[in-house]
């Protein structure tokens, strides 16, 4: 596996640092169903891939594992030592069939173009700037090689969702919870959501709470992100005035309609 570095945009912070660690343990549970979803469009662009805020390689693995080429890149090296951990111990195939890069999706350069540009479980909405967002839709349509593709996923933010948090005001909420057993302890992640509606940015505090098997709390890990949330049209109209065309629009990775309930805002665009 090659391991190249660039330089990360703007200063900006890993959000992922102290999360990475539980990500997997977790997201085997809360992460969306979403890899038959991209294996299906992967076999069909026949290409190398370009995966970005690929994270603890969720996707990249699998789609490795598949037969796809893939480049993988995100912000923190927090996540990238999770997914490098991984590709150590897998098939040498699979691992000389990936690219890790550390780099911003909003000012990366690489020398490949790609079939398929994808920036799976909503990393776009880390991008907190409408500027940020255009630079990052640019770069990618420059990494776009003869009938390459795009697909944008963010979540379809659901107004009565959003409110409801607004008037309850902030409040822990539990919303997993994983026993580990390789270490044998159990692992308890909470929320707490703080919606900005002026800037269209959420921010999430993180609480992981670390329990041995007598129910004894071990540690408790806090970690603040960020996300900026899009509306349909907004998604629709950036993405068409930085030069893409939406091909196919869904509502889910089931290929759902896209409805005011559906979670996700999903985009195929060349
Ligand atoms: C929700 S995680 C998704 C990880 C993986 N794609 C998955 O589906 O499990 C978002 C990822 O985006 C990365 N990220 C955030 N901002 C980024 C940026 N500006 N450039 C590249 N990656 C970024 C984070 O470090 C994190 O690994």
């Amino acid at each position: 596996m090659a391991s190249q570095h660039l330089a990360s945009s703007g200063g900006a912070c890993d959000e992922y640092a102290h999360t990475a660690q539980f990500y997997d343990l977790l997201y085997q549970q809360g992460a969306p169903r979403d890899i038959p979803f991209y294996l299906e469009l992967a076999a069909r662009q026949a290409g190398p891939v370009l995966e970005l805020g690929c994270g603890t390689g969720r996707v990249t693995l699998p789609l490795a594992q598949a037969g796809h080429t893939v480049t993988g890149l995100d912000l923190s090296p927090a996540m990238l030592a999770q997914c490098q951990a991984k590709l150590a111990v897998a098939e040498s195939a699979v691992r000389q069939r990936v690219k890790l890069v550390q780099g911003s999706m909003s000012s990366f350069t690489l020398e490949q173009r790609f079939a398929l540009v994808l920036a799976p479980y909503r990393a776009f909405q880390h991008l907190l700037t409408v500027e940020e967002q255009q630079v990052c839709l640019g770069r990618i349509r420059a990494h776009l090689a003869d009938g390459g593709v795009y697909l944008h996923n963010v979540f379809n933010p659901s107004l009565a969702y959003i409110m409801d948090h607004v008037r309850r005001g902030k409040v822990w909420e539990c919303d997993l919870e994983a026993a580990d057993p390789a270490s044998e302890r159990y692992l308890r992640r909470s929320h707490m959501l703080e919606y900005d509606l002026a800037t269209q940015v959420l921010r999430v505090d993180w609480k992981f709470e670390e329990y041995n098997h007598a129910g004894v709390l071990l540690s408790t890990t806090l970690e603040t992100m960020h996300l900026r949330w899009q509306y349909r049209f907004e998604a629709e109209h950036l993405l068409s005035l930085c030069g893409f065309e939406i091909l196919e629009t869904y509502g889910g990775y089931d290929r759902q309609p896209l409805t005011d309930l559906a979670g996700e805002l999903i985009y195929l665009c060349r």
